[in-house]
């Protein structure tokens, strides 16, 4: 694929972008979503990992909130039971584009459960998922995992193989393992022998932090497309302006410290919308230091907003941090 190409075929679809937000639970919520939305009309919007099993309980609150604006939007879910994720995938179908399948999280809790990455090492059950996943729905199922388990059983190929024999439309690889967790770096050279194994396309995962390390990470992995987590974190536009230069070949240049904080300013809107007022405020806390990362002065506003409580007071620190600079 030439890297100025700007679709996907996923299963019966088409997608005119080649980036996918990376599903980052309490992070990719609604709001997040919705800012990364309001930039880029095109990308594939993943919400954060969704339990099977507390989706059959129903017990999910704000994490399920969407609109037809997100879309196109995956719906990731984690287990490891096929007829519960069946069943989970069922449910998601009609707010969703594509079903994703979590087979990456190395969290130890998700693990024990034989969750999440833990599926790498049972690659027939975590096909057998997919099996029944796309005998539930009819639109595309796709999957995430990582390179293997460890370094010593780095299964990432035949298992691509066995997922898309599943009837997997689409893989997602975060070029580490489950063993290095988000430690070293991400392997993207490993990703490259994906091409010519499978026939479905794949989005290559892991340390693509800004605009430059997107357009390397593509000419290094040769991937169909690119996911995106933490880079995006504090810099929704980032997709926006990937996208615009694959189109054209022009370079947008990266928002300054003021215009961060305006899109700030609106992503605290939509956290107070949707969570309330207080618990809004509380939530987008971990954002800060993202959204205000190379402030040089006003240090001790800096400090002020992350315990402030008062919604009209937080603008008003964030219109003085943007006179500061
Ligand atoms: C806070 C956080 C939460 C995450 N939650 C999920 C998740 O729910 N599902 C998933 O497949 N990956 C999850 N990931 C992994 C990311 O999707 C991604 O694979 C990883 O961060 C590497 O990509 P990056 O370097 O672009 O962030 C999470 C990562 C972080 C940092």
């Amino acid at each position: 694929m030439d890297i100025k190409d700007n679709e996907i075929k996923i299963g019966n679809l088409t997608l005119q972008s080649r980036l996918s937000v990376a599903p980052m639970a309490g992070l990719t919520d609604f709001a997040m979503r919705t800012l990364v939305r309001e930039y880029s009309k095109t990308c594939l919007i993943t919400t954060e990992m969704l339990s099977s099993e507390a989706l059959m309980f129903r017990q999910t609150g704000a994490i399920l909130e969407t609109n037809d604006l997100e879309k196109p939007i995956a719906f990731q879910i984690s287990g490891h039971k096929p007829e519960i994720m069946a069943k989970a995938a069922k449910i998601l179908e009609p707010k969703a584009t594509i079903i994703d399948i979590n087979m990456g999280c190395p969290i130890h809790k998700i693990v024990k459960g034989n969750d999440g990455s833990a599926l790498m090492n049972t690659p027939e059950l975590a096909k057998d998922i997919v099996v029944a996943v796309k005998e539930a729905v009819n639109i595309p199922v796709t999957c995430k995992f990582r390179l293997g388990w460890s370094q010593e059983s780095m299964n990432y190929l035949e298992f691509a193989q066995l997922m898309q024999e599943g009837g997997a439309d689409a893989i997602t690889v975060h070029a580490r393992t489950r063993a290095q967790q988000y430690s070293g770096s991400a392997d993207w050279e490993k990703l490259v022998l994906l091409k010519g194994e499978i026939d479905i396309p794949y989005f290559a995962n892991g340390d693509i932090v800004d605009f430059e390390s997107a357009i390397k990470c593509l000419e290094i992995t040769k991937a169909d497309g690119i996911a995106i987590g933490r880079g995006a974190i504090g810099d929704v536009t980032l997709f926006s302006r990937i996208e615009h230069y694959l189109k054209t070949g022009k370079i947008t240049p990266a928002p300054s410290l003021r215009e961060r904080i305006e899109v700030l300013k609106k992503h605290l809107k939509l956290e107070t919308e949707l969570r309330g007022e207080l618990n809004g405020i509380k939530f987008i806390r971990k954002f800060y230091p993202f959204y205000i990362k190379g402030i040089k002065g006003a240090p001790e506003l800096r400090g002020k907003i992350m315990t402030e409580e008062n919604y009209k007071t937080i603008l008003s620190i964030l219109n003085k941090i943007q006179e500061t600079e």
